[in-house]
C-alpha cells in the first residue's frame, strides 16, 4: 500500500527540502518507487536540489488546473530509476492549489507508487495544511533551538485535528528529524541538547542530521546528498532515516564532534 509522508516544520529554513530530496532518494535506493511532490507553490525549491530545474515544463499548478495530466508532468530523475518530481509552479497565487486538484492529484500518485513525499512550505496556513492533509506519516524537521521547536509544536497541533487522519479518528505517524545538528556547539551548551528537544515535542527521533558542508556541496551540483555524498555522515543519517521509516529498527546515532564518526552511545528506541 502507497504511503504518503509530509515533511513539515512550520519554521523556513530549517532542512525540509534538503530532507526531503535526501529522505526520497534513499528510499528510492532501497528499491522503493518514490515521487517528491513540491508544494512551495511561488518558491520552486526542490527542482533545484534535484537538479532538475531545466527540465520542468508542467506543475503541479497545470495539473490541477487541468493543463496538464500527471504524467507529462512527472520528471524521471536520471540518476535513479524509480524516484520522480512533481514540480512546484513559480505562480504567485497562492490559492492556485485547490483542495479537491490536491486530492485528486495525492489519488493518481498513491496508485503509480510506493512513497509520495510532499515537500511543505514554511509557516501554518493553508500551504502547509495542504501538504500534510493526506498524510499517513510525518516528518518533523526541527532544529535544535527554541524559535524551531516551537514552530514545530504548533505543526504537531495541526498534524494531530485538521488532517484526514485526525478527522478519522487516525493519527499520522509523526517523526521527528532533528538537522543541522552542531556537536561542537552542543557540547559547549550553545544549543538545545537532543533531550530538551524531545522532552517538549514527544514525538520518536527518526534521526539527527549534522550541520555539514557536504549538504551544501551536493545542492550546489543540484543532487540530494544521499546520491552525492553517500558516505558522508549526514547521509548515513538520512539512509538509516529511512530504514526507520520502512518500519525497520536502527539505533539512533548521535553525530560527535570528529567528523564522520557516530556515537553510539544514544539508544533511544527506534520511531
Ligand atoms: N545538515 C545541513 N548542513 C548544512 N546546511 C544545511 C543542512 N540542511 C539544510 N541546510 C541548508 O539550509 C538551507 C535551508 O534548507 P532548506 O532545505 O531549503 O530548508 P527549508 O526547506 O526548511 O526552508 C539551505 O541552504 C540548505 O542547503
Ligand atoms: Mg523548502
Amino acid at each position: 500500500m502507497a504511503k504518503v509522508l509530509v515533511v513539515t516544520s512550520g519554521k523556513g529554513g530549517v532542512g525540509k527540502t534538503t530532507s526531503t530530496a535526501a529522505l526520497g532518494a534513499a528510499l528510492a535506493k532501497s528499491g522503493k518507487k518514490v515521487v517528491l511532490v513540491d508544494f512551495d507553490v511561488g518558491l520552486r525549491n526542490l527542482d533545484l536540489v534535484m537538479g532538475a530545474e531545466r527540465r520542468v515544463v508542467f506543475d503541479l499548478v497545470n495539473v490541477i488546473q487541468g493543463d496538464a495530466k500527471l504524467p507529462q508532468a512527472l520528471i524521471k530523475d536520471k540518476r535513479l530509476d524509480n524516484l520522480s518530481l512533481l514540480p512546484a509552479s513559480q505562480t504567485r497565487d497562492k490559492d492556485a492549489l485547490t483542495s479537491e486538484g490536491v486530492a485528486q492529484v495525492i489519488k493518481e500518485l498513491r496508485e503509480k507508487f510506493d512513497w509520495v513525499v510532499c515537500d511543505s512550505p514554511a509557516g501554518i496556513e493553508r500551504g502547509a495544511q495542504l501538504a500534510m492533509y493526506h498524510a499517513d506519516h510525518a516528518v518533523i524537521v526541527t532544529n535544535p533551538e527554541v524559535s524551531s521547536v516551537r514552530d514545530s509544536d504548533r505543526i504537531i497541533g495541526l498534524l494531530d485535528s485538521t488532517t484526514e487522519k485526525a478527522k478519522a479518528g487516525q493519527k499520522v505517524e509523526k517523526h521527528l528529524l532533528l538537522t543541522r545538528y552542531d556537536p561542537s556547539r552542543a557540547a559547549r551548551g550553545e544549543m538545545m541538547s537532543v533531550d530538551d528537544v524531545l522532552e517538549i515535542l514527544s514525538v520518536p527521533l527518526i534521526g539527527i542530521v549534522p550541520e555539514s558542508q557536504e549538504v551544501l556541496k551536493a545542492s550546489n551540483v543540484g543532487a540530494p546528498v544521499t546520491i552525492a555524498e553517500p558516505e558522508s555522515a549526514p547521509s548515513r543519517a538520512y539512509f538509516d532515516a529511512a530504514r526507520r521509516l520502512s518500519g525497520e529498527k536502527v539505533e539512533i546515532a548521535v553525530p560527535t564532534e570528529k567528523k564522520g564518526f557516530f556515537d553510539w552511545l544514544f539508544k533511544r528506541g527506534a520511531a
